[in-house]
């Protein structure tokens, strides 16, 4: 099965991997845009409720996002939800749609792209983009890594920025597999999830995994089953990421932050903050 079939079950990957702190990862992205962000025009952040760019003194304009990868856009909704312009973008048919009805149900609006990450157009531009949980490792060769830097580039307004969210390569060799958690929905229905496996193959010159991926769904009432895929993926090291961001050259400044907890900023080349 491929990463695509993988994806194709939502709900079970939205309970799987639903168990993240989407309020403080979005505090994180906001403070990000507000911090570094330089978007034409911007003359002050309003405050809460709704925090909005001021224009000029009678003008704002709604903060905007694009969740790219967005699976259940769990941060796009929540975006939504403090009144930002929302984008959920993803290549899975099925992701979308699953989004978009979550978003209803919680009676928010958001928008929703089914397009690939490495060339798509927005109806319009927006101030903040995120590639987030390692949604980068699906891009497993330069090329892709390059293009999808252009891609949000054009589709970011200037001075906006670009958050990507890897794993700490310590987390993902080997050593530190497999990784297995259970989550738990209200309604009943567990999974157990399995993401690398310690077998893994792992190609030493395109440095691609071949990821084991596996969800064990038990819902009330349903028989058992099981949603397995062995796809490729890439997890880049720090300064490979920044040569091929560079080689885009897409990006103007790139910084490095251990966590999506709102830090002090540290240059990529400060290992402290990485470690
Ligand atoms: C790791 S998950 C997404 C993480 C999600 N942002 C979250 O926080 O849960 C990766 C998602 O990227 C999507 N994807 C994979 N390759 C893609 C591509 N080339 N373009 C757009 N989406 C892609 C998959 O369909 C999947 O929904």
């Amino acid at each position: 099965m491929s990463a695509s079939e993988f994806y194709a079950d939502p709900r079970a990957y939205d309970i799987a991997f639903g168990g993240r702190d989407f309020v403080n990862e979005c505090n994180f992205l906001e403070y990000s845009l507000k911090e570094f962000g330089r978007v034409e025009g911007w003359t002050s952040w309003e405050a809460e409720p709704a925090p909005k760019f001021q224009t000029s003194s009678l003008e704002t304009t709604p903060l905007s996002f694009l969740e790219l990868g967005a699976s259940p856009a769990r941060h796009a909704r929540e975006l939504a939800r403090r009144g930002w312009r929302s984008v959920a973008l993803d290549l899975s048919r099925e992701m979308p749609d699953y989004a978009q009805a979550g978003a209803v149900a919680e009676g928010l609006k958001i928008e929703t792209v089914c397009a690939n990450m490495t060339d798509f157009t927005l109806q319009r531009p927006v101030m903040l983009a995120a590639n987030l949980i390692d949604g980068l490792s699906h891009l497993t060769t330069n090329e892709h890594v390059i293009a999808h830097c252009r891609a949000v580039s054009r589709n970011l307004c200037l001075g906006g920025i670009f958050v990507i969210e890897m794993s700490h390569p310590k987390e993902i060799w080997h050593d530190s597999l497999p990784h297995v958690w259970t989550s738990k929905h209200d309604d009943g229905t567990e999974v157990d999830a399995l993401f690398g496996s310690r077998d893994d193959p792992y190609d030493w010159i395109t440095q691609q995994w071949t990821v084991t991926a596996r969800l064990d769904i038990r819902e009330p009432g349903k028989p058992p089953r099981v949603v397995e895929s062995h796809s490729n993926h890439r997890w880049y090291q720090a300064q490979e990421l920044r040569a091929l961001v560079d080689l885009s050259q897409a990006v103007l400044q790139v910084l490095c932050f251990g966590s999506a907890a709102i830090p002090q900023p540290r240059s990529i080349a400060d290992h402290a903050a990485i470690r």
